[in-house]
């Protein structure tokens, strides 16, 4: 092999060790057919890891993922793990391993796969052509602003507490990935805040303002997020790049993933200033369908090539899986989630099958 990569595995929860498996099985045969090998570690994270260690987060979990040149994630989570105390919920290790490798772009494309128009719940007319981009700060805003806790007053009564904040610096380091990623797209940025209502999204608002007197290439809107949440259901297409902090990033994606028909189809990217990627799907670890193999394997499939092109920068590599998912699509092969009539159904592994044949 002419290249060698160090990729960390997170199989996690759920469903997770399934399609990461599928996932591994087609990077290494796309990589042998391009001579890019790799060397896979697997690592805990999530709820497997409390179940192993008691921490969501081990630090040799953290260390393994600083030493690769990109990491592999599928899904934490699960019912058994949502009542311990918070800092030892599997998504206290998600949040620890993005703010750990600084992670604070995340990168979650939406593009609605023709093969798959019927799967949405949405008229054809208002999802054909669907193509955006979601460029969520990840680790910052309410997610990780203090104070934030339970208090007890001093009447006894308690009060939880989050707070949403964001520095100017924050605000421009992810402004620039949005607009270099609008740059590559069509050109149109749309920045999502409530800066009728937010102090924070005030600011928000005038250093995207501000910044965007750089980048005279690309056109900036602003909606405040409900209305954006509203157009995102009531006409889809007028979006290309969205920017947006962390808790509206994360409700507007599901949003954008789900016009898609299935967010079992959808891969995200998180990127640092500099250090190794991580690289999952948008959706969760469906513990409902854990090993019944029956999950659908592609959004973790369109993570290992988006880690490939934005982490590991070989787009052939990535080219080549995506060829590989068009075409099993075009084969009539369907997972559970964007079955339609007339399709196959098959589980998780014929899927993967299917992908290594068309490779
Ligand atoms: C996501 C998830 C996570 C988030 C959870 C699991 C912590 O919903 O990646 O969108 O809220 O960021
Ligand atoms: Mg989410």
């Amino acid at each position: 092999m002419s290249k060698q990569y160090r990729i960390t595995l997170l199989p996690g929860d759920g469903i997770g060790p399934e399609i990461i498996a599928v996932a591994v099985s087609v990077l290494k045969q796309a990589g042998e057919q391009l001579n890019v090998g790799f060397t896979f570690t697997e690592a805990l994270l999530g709820g497997a890891a409390i179940d192993a260690t008691g921490n969501p987060l081990p630090e040799e979990t953290l260390e393994a993922c600083r030493n690769s040149d990109a990491v592999l994630l599928a899904a934490i989570g699960g019912y058994k793990w949502d009542n311990l105390p918070r800092h030892q919920r599997p998504e206290t290790g998600l949040l620890g391993l993005r703010a750990g490798l600084g992670l604070f772009a995340n990168l979650r494309p939406a593009k609605i796969l023709p093969q798959l128009v019927d799967a949405s719940s949405l008229k054809r007319e208002v999802v054909e052509g669907v193509d955006m981009m979601v460029v969520r700060e990840l680790t910052g805003g309410i997610y990780f602003g203090q104070p934030k806790g339970i208090f007890a007053t001093e009447t006894g009564e308690k009060r939880g507490v989050n707070t949403m904040v964001y520095s100017e610096s924050e605000i421009d380091r992810i402004g620039r990935v949005a607009f270099e990623a609008a740059q590559k797209r069509s050109g149109k940025l749309c920045s999502v805040d409530k800066a009728n209502v937010l102090d924070v999204s005030q600011l928000w608002r005038d250093r995207i303002t501000l910044l965007s007197d750089e980048y005279p290439d690309v056109e900036l809107s602003h909606l405040y997020v409900d209305n954006a949440a509203m157009q995102l259901i009531r006409a889809p297409k007028q979006f290309d790049t969205i920017v947006t902090g962390n808790l509206f990033g994360d409700i507007l994606s599901d949003a954008a993933a789900m016009l898609t028909g299935s967010i079992g189809m959808l891969p995200s990217a998180s990127l640092g200033a500099s250090g190794p990627g991580l690289f999952e799907p948008v959706h969760g670890s469906a513990p409902d369908i854990a090993g019944q193999d029956k999950a659908n394997p592609l959004a973790q499939v369109l993570s290992a090539a988006m880690m490939m092109r934005y982490g590991l920068n070989e787009p052939e590599v990535a080219d080549r899986l995506e060829a590989a998912v068009d075409q099993v699509l075009d084969a009539g092969y369907r997972t559970g989630d964007i079955m339609s009539e007339g399709m196959k159904l098959v589980g998780c592994q014929e899927m993967g099958e299917a992908l290594l044949q068309a490779l």
